[in-house]
């Protein structure tokens, strides 16, 4: 699939402006704080709507205005679509898709597929679990609708559970306590549904890395996904048989929420050994993986995003990436147009300066 145009309104430092994207590669590029990463922002915002920056959606409004509107353009295999969001300061924001407003973010997630490169996502390797489920869970949800509904009920089922461990521990109460293993079977049931999700997803993403990461890096590459249990009984066994240690810490211990993502390079935990560069291959790798993975699902290539990262690759992998990219839609950002090595024949080059494309 390919963005062909892009509209902003009072979107961060954006009063009003117009992008027109061509199929192939377009650069962004102008000094530090002029609204480069503020633009691919906003194009991810059609993909899951949220930001990758902050979970606040009042901050994506001009600081002088009291709303935003987006608005994108784009062509997948069967029709162009246009899908608009409107955040204003007191209210919810409104979706619409093709002019059909939406009710549910789930409706949304999977239309308008992006892959976001930063030096920010170097936390999918090197950072906390957390950082590794969310990506598993967004990738999840872009490319299995059904998996998004499940981990919605998973989440609420445990927020739930939490409530009444949080309630339990401060006032004993023997009757609440026996519904406690209510949400026991509803939360095995959802659980175990988002591990295997998420364990076949993983053996496949691994497949397709390993390949790569060999390409950019000539380096051994492994991820495992790393769960407590196996099967339902199992997961339902241990919460039934942990709730007095739960009421003691006030929190649900068990779960998919507190799995993880294993990953080696040369054999070795990266997250313990991994060098800058090691990382960097890592999730690119993984990344790139990931874009395969969907186009052979679904048949599109996502949008490509990449926020600062030519920069930060050796040559090597900088020629590695090109090679990658070539026939697919990117848009990249960088201070110097220069650095990326393309002509503005090969490219389309967008100059930003301080909210305007100059
Ligand atoms: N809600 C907002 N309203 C107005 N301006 C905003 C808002 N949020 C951020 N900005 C401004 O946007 C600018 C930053 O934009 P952005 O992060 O896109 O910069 P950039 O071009 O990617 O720069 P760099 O090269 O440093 O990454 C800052 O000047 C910031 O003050
Ligand atoms: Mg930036």
């Amino acid at each position: 699939m390919y963005v062909k145009k892009l509209k902003l309104t009072g979107f961060r430092n954006y009063k009003s402006e117009e992008f027109e994207f061509l199929p192939s590669t377009n650069i962004l590029y102008g000094n530090n704080a002029q609204g480069k990463t503020n633009a691919l922002e906003a194009l991810y915002l059609f993909s899951i709507g949220k930001s990758f920056r902050t979970q606040q959606d009042r901050e994506l409004i001009s600081f002088d205005e009291n709303f935003t509107r987006l608005y994108v353009e784009f062509e997948d295999r069967v029709r162009t679509n246009e899908i608009e969001i409107v955040v204003r300061r007191d209210r919810k924001k409104q979706i619409k898709i093709n002019d059909v407003p939406i009710s549910k973010m789930g409706d949304l997630i999977g239309k308008f597929c992006v892959i976001l490169f930063s030096p920010d996502e170097l936390n999918l390797t090197k950072g906390s679990p957390n950082a590794r489920r969310r990506f598993l869970d967004i990738a999840l949800s872009q490319m299995r609708p059904k998996y998004y509904h499940i981990l919605k009920r998973y989440n609420k089922v445990l927020e739930q559970r939490n409530n009444l461990i949080k309630k339990l521990r401060f006032s004993p109460d023997a009757r609440a306590k026996e519904t406690l293993f209510v949400w026991n079977e509803k939360l095995s049931e959802y659980g175990i549904a988002l591990i295997e999700y998420r364990k076949s997803f993983v053996e496949k993403l691994y497949e397709y890395s390993k390949q790569i990461h060999k390409e950019i890096s000539g380096e051994e590459f492994e991820i495992k996904y790393k769960s407590a249990f196996l099967s339902k009984e199992e997961f339902k066994e241990k919460l039934d048989t942990s709730i007095e240690k739960e009421i003691e810490q006030g929190f649900t211990l068990y779960g998919p929420h507190r799995d993880d993502l294993d990953i080696f390079t040369q054999g070795k935990d990266i997250k313990t050994y991994g060098s800058q560069g090691q990382h960097r291959s890592a999730v690119l790798a993984l990344k790139l993986a990931q874009a395969d993975m969907i186009y052979e699902e679904m048949g599109e290539y996502p949008v490509l995003l990449l926020d600062d990262i030519m920069s930060e690759l050796d040559s090597v992998r900088r020629a590695y990436l090109v090679g990658k990219i070539k026939n697919k839609q990117v848009i990249i950002t960088c201070t110097d147009a220069d650095e990326i090595g393309m002509s503005s024949g090969e490219a389309n080059l967008i100059h930003i300066e301080n909210g305007k494309i100059i």
